[in-house]
């Protein structure tokens, strides 16, 4: 074994390099100091402010814990085992009558428990780019885990970002774009909380893969080395959001930030969380992420889930703690003040359920059955499966379908897959997209090596992992389709397992469904980084067998994150595709509405569809090799430019752009207006103001009012998302910073408007620690993608 010279690893870090000073290849370094990447220390925790929106609540937290002993605060800050199916409860205490949270999975809808929907996932929420069903989805969604007696809900998903493409968790995530993401993560934080439940945004932060996610052995879980400025206009962009939001509960994430994991990480949790963005909730772990004891507490994390070793039983390290004068009481007060106050906030105390009403274990007898569903929900969940829909390809009017006399149907994405798992049994049914029923993906969760990441059992409506849930039924496009033909007279001809089926030439059209999967726990790669290759070439020689003989092919995908296309895409037979991502269970009854003509598609792509993955900046995941073996390093070299920051900064063509999407009119875009308002504080810094829940509130003053008229222009009433994207001086050629989704009759006119914060003008200044609005002129831009932007303004700051 080499040890490196205490000189060499010093040079190394003083000219922060990614090892690249000596050849270490096989190099074991034996302390994680050596890598670029290093978190300074920040303490001690900021308590929880308590001001604003949240004063009652903490006030009336503030009286209940003085209530509490010592070791009452500390039990309410560990998991404890329960009977329930809740993913984790929190201590209670008893004496006071205070029953304690249950804490549930979480994206697609509520997690282990039946007579609950299967929702729209988060990639799909991220392609409909619609605020207003953002929200209405997250309403209906939280009032399914209040029903049910859970308090917390752990989601939304805005870490990962989407930074690296096989990335097995992105299609839990909205957007790799920070604006977008941060957006639709507000609106689903209000509409959640608003309906009595408290959300958990995770994973904080730098959650970005899933190969080792979580220590091992000797080997340490991967160390995210973000740096200030990528930290603060990517990654914590979405977190600043959902904080603003008014979001009570965070959760830290398995991996380390610059080498200190982040349930401990003082700098993130502290420094960025607590006192940057004034969070006023309390942060949790990511279930079995604490790798530190009282070092954990003083870096800022409140609660540990599903219970502690370090902390103990009860929480009871925290109580010795105190009484050796290791640990300072007010930080224990302020973790249980803090939890206590989020339960407040939501109204928790009033007329919630009991805790784990609808969440009994499987074989409890009487088994107590809640039917979390609603009747207000059936639109919200339809809506969301067709707006997430994105048309990208359509020639020779393939769509909408008119009556076809005969259609062929191929692709084993068609069909709902053959079991349908029923909570409970085997205790994972929460898995139930990811393994169960889809068997051919082995070794389950913890196994890295994996290289098929196509569902052949069935259509997916969602990824797999914590992130699914069991829906009340899948409408599979088969079975919509089955529907439509009887409307229609139509002939129906299929073959859902051949690879080369037999294609009659006289069809009218072909339809071909196949899939990509993802799952937590799993990039989509091999260990040792192979390409999935036969995600691809199963998948896309199928649709090359049906093209050869069918003139009218039109392609279908269920993806849960990006899938390339350039194997077929050019094929002349190949008219139409459509990315259907994870639609949730109205998956088939919306998919059939767009193909008929029913309702026009809507949705526009929230990353970019690259041409090859030679052409993706960041498209792997990083592996413990030679230096990196027990401390594997994941250097964000490339700062901000992930997705199309890249490829306008390099100038590559994409296949289909950021924003992209078709639909069956067309739109004109005119007069674009740019005011910079009067009363707007142009200052350098941001106006010494008060932080509240997201940050000095000055940075979200309106500086600029943007308005467009868009008109349809085509055949067919449909709906719009016009964007914005702002040149920031410095930056990257643009960036989204507005977007607005609009129905507009034929022929009709609407205006468009956006607003442009303080904060979506500025850029991080590393040296003065502060947004920083520069007196220059900014170039902005509106239109229908990132690519098609037919107007252009400026607008001169100072
Ligand atoms: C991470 O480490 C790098 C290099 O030491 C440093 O420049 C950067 O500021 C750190 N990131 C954060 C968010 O502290
Ligand atoms: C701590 O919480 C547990 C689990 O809810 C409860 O049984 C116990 O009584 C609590 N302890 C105290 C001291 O209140
Ligand atoms: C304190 O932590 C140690 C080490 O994890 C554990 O063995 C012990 O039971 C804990 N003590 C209490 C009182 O929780
Ligand atoms: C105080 O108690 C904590 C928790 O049990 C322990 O980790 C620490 O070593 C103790 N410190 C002293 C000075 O006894
Ligand atoms: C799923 O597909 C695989 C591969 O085609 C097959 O071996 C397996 O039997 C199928 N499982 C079910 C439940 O149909
Ligand atoms: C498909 O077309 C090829 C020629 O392009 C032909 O040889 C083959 O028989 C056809 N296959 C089917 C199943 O129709
Ligand atoms: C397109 O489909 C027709 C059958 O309808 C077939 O004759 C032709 O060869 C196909 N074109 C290509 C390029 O495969
Ligand atoms: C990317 O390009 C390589 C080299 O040309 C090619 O082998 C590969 O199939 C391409 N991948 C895709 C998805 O098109
Ligand atoms: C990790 O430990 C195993 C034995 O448990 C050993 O074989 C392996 O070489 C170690 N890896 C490194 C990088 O030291
Ligand atoms: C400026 O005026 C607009 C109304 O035109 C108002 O919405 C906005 O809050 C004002 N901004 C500031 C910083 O006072």
């Amino acid at each position: 074994m080499f040890f490196l010279s205490i000189a060499s690893a010093f040079s190394c870090l003083v000219l922060a390099c990614s090892g690249a000073v000596i050849d270490t290849r096989d190099t074991v370094i034996t302390s994680d100091t050596f890598f670029y990447g290093q978190s300074p220390p920040v303490y001690p925790t900021p308590p929880m402010p308590g001001v604003g929106p949240w004063s009652a609540a903490y006030n009336k937290a503030k009286a209940l814990v003085a209530q509490m002993t010592l070791e009452e605060q500390a039990n309410i800050t560990v998991g404890y085992a329960s009977t329930s199916v809740c993913s984790g409860v929190t201590g209670s205490v008893p004496r006071l009558g205070w029953d304690g949270l249950c804490l549930s999975d979480a994206g697609n809808g509520l997690r282990s428990t039946e007579l609950v929907n299967g929702w729209p996932s988060g990639i799909h929420v991220g392609a409909s780019w619609n605020k207003d069903l953002a929200y209405s989805r997250a309403l209906q969604m939280g009032g399914e885990f209040k029903t049910k007696g859970v308090h917390v809900a752990l989601g939304p998903v805005v870490g990962p970002l989407g930074r690296v493409a096989v990335s097995g968790r992105n299609w839990e995530g909205i957007s790799n774009d920070p604006y977008l993401c941060g957006q639709l993560a507000y609106e689903t934080v209000r509409g959640i909380q608003e309906a009595g439940v408290i959300t958990s945004v995770k994973h904080f932060i730098g959650n970005e893969q899933e190969t080792n996610r979580s220590p091992s052995k000797n080997v340490s879980a991967v160390s995210a080395n973000i740096d200030d400025k990528a930290i603060h206009e990517l990654y914590l962009w979405p977190f600043q959001d959902a904080v603003h939001a008014g979001a009570g509960c965070v959760m830290c994430s398995y991996n380390r930030v610059n080498n200190s994991y982040s349930c401990q990480n003082s700098k993130m949790q502290n420094g960025l969380l607590k006192a940057e963005l004034g969070f006023e909730g309390f942060i949790v772990t990511d279930w079995g992420a604490q790798h530190a004891g009282i070092a954990g507490a003083e870096a800022g994390l409140d609660l540990v889930m599903p219970s502690s070793a370090t902390w103990g039983v009860s929480g009871g390290n925290l109580t010795i703690a105190v009484n050796n004068g290791s640990l300072a009481e007010s930080r224990v007060t302020d973790m249980a003040t803090r939890i206590i106050a989020a339960w407040y906030q939501m109204g928790q105390d009033e007329g919630f359920p009991d805790a784990d009403l609808g969440m009994s274990e499987a074989y409890t007898t009487p088994k107590k059955v809640v039917n979390g569903r609603k009747a207000a929900s059936k639109p919200v969940l339809l809506n969301g499966a067709l707006e997430g829909h994105v048309l990208v390809k359509n020639v020779n009017n393939a769509l909408p379908l008119k009556k076809p006399q005969l259609l062929s149907v191929f692709g084993y994405d068609a069909v709902a897959p053959p079991t349908m798992d029923v909570p409970f049994t085997g205790g994972s049914s929460s898995w139930i997209m990811g393994y169960e029923a889809y068997p051919n993906i082995p070794n389950g969760y913890t196994s890295f090596g994996i290289a098929d990441q196509v569902a052949r059992n069935g259509t997916i409506i969602s990824g797999g992992g914590s992130g699914a849930n069991a829906p009340a039924y899948i409408s599979a496009p088969f079975d919509a389709l089955q529907n439509q033909i009887y409307e229609d007279d139509t002939s129906l001809y299929w073959d859902f397992v051949s690879a080369n089926p037999a294609v009659d030439s006289s069809s009218d059209a072909c339809l071909v469904f196949i899939n990509a999967f993802a799952t937590e726990g799993l990039d989509r790669v091999g260990l040792h980084g192979e390409l999935s290759s036969f995600e691809y070439d199963f998948s896309d020689s199928l649709v090359l067998n049906v093209a050869a003989n069918c003139s009218n092919t039109i392609v279908i995908i269920h993806n849960a994150g990006l899938r390339l296309v350039d194997q077929w895409i050019d094929h002349p037979n190949v008219t139409a595709l459509i990315f259907a991502h994870l639609p949730g269970q109205d998956s088939g009854r919306a998919l059939v509405q767009l193909l008929y003509g029913v309702q026009s598609p809507s949705g526009k792509l929230p990353y970019t569809v690259a041409k090859n993955e030679s052409d993706i900046n960041v498209y792997m995941q990083s592996l413990p090799e030679g230096q990196y073996a027990l401390f594997p390093q994941s250097d964000y070299s490339e700062g901000v430019y992930i997705d199309y920051r890249d490829f306008d900064a390099k100038n590559i063509t994409p296949r289909y752009e950021f924003g992209f999407g078709l639909t069956y009119t067309t739109f004109e875009y005119s007069n674009l207006a740019i005011s910079l308002l009067p009363n707007a504080s142009t200052s350098f810094l941001p106006p010494t103001s008060a932080v509240l829940e997201g940050g000095v509130s000055s940075l979200w003053d309106v500086l600029v009012k943007v308005s467009a008229t868009v008109t349809n222009t085509g055949t067919v009433a449909a709906a719009e998302v016009a964007q914005l994207y702002v040149g920031i001086p410095n930056g990257p050629v643009k960036q989204l910073r507005g977007f607005s989704k609009v129905d507009i009759p034929l022929g009709a006119s609407v205006t468009v408007s956006f607003e442009l914060t303080r904060r979506d003008l500025s850029e991080w200044d590393v040296v003065l620690q502060s947004w920083v609005l520069q007196q220059a002129t900014y170039n902005i831009w509106v239109g229908a993608s990132s690519r098609i932007l037919p107007l252009a303004g400026t607008v001169v700051i100072g």
